[in-house]
């Protein structure tokens, strides 16, 4: 009787959670129950947060590790969302984006909408200047100095920016331009604090 009323529960939150073993299932509907009694919509932060898209759906069935076949459609989806600069242009003002970057600011209930920070500075040593800094992503210390000032590598960052997992499906760098985290030109400005010759990233 109790398995049924779990597996009822979990077929209207995911799919998936039939598919696996009992005691699997079992925790995922207590983990999702605690999420639902503990998170409390308050201004902006309302209850859809607990929501998983399918990429994210996928990659927690997997583990982060889906099989590749899937890995490349979901990519080929999110690559999709990532809309380029209307005048073609991907740098902004590296000074900004310098602010941006060490920025975590934003997206918490009591914040109002937009003017978020990127908080780059949580996952990755971005300049010397720095008094500290995450080391869960790469360090991106002279980025466009290593890789080359290129118009085909600011497109990269730009899109890298806009929705990391393009590139690698269960990336944990947040989707920033397709969420609607950052601007279009936020993501200009932190497009040229990586890749401007003068930015301190690269000096
Ligand atoms: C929660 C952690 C996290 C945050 C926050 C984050 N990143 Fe990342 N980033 C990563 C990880 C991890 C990678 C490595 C590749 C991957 O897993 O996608 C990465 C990769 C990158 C790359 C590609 C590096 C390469 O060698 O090609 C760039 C560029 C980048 N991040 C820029 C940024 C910028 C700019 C910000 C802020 C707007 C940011 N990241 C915020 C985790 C993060």
């Amino acid at each position: 009787m109790k398995t049924k009323i779990l597996c009822g529960t979990l077929v209207a939150v995911s799919l998936a959670g039939c598919a696996t073993t009992k005691d699997e299932a079992a925790y995922r509907a207590e983990a999702d129950a605690a999420l639902k009694r503990d998170f409390h919509a308050r201004g902006i932060a309302t209850m859809d947060r607990l929501d998983q898209d399918e990429l994210q759906r996928i990659c927690t069935q997997y583990r982060d590790n889906p099989p590749f076949e899937v890995q490349q459609r979901l990519e080929a989806v999110q690559q999709k969302t990532i809309k380029l600069p209307a005048d073609g242009k991907y740098m902004g003002d590296w000074r900004s984006g310098a602010r941006i970057a060490e920025s975590g600011r934003g997206v918490t209930w009591s914040d109002k909408a937009g003017n978020n920070g990127g908080s780059c500075y949580n996952c990755h040593q971005l300049s010397a200047q720095q008094t500290s800094f995450g080391t869960l992503g790469p360090s991106l210390l002279q980025f466009g100095k290593a890789r080359g000032y290129t118009i085909e590598n600011q497109k990269y960052v730009y899109e890298r920016i806009y929705n990391s997992k393009a590139f690698n499906t269960c990336s944990t760098m947040p989707r920033f331009g397709t969420s609607g985290t950052l601007t279009e030109s936020q993501i200009k400005d932190l497009v040229a604090y990586l890749m401007d010759p003068n930015s301190p990233v690269n000096r």
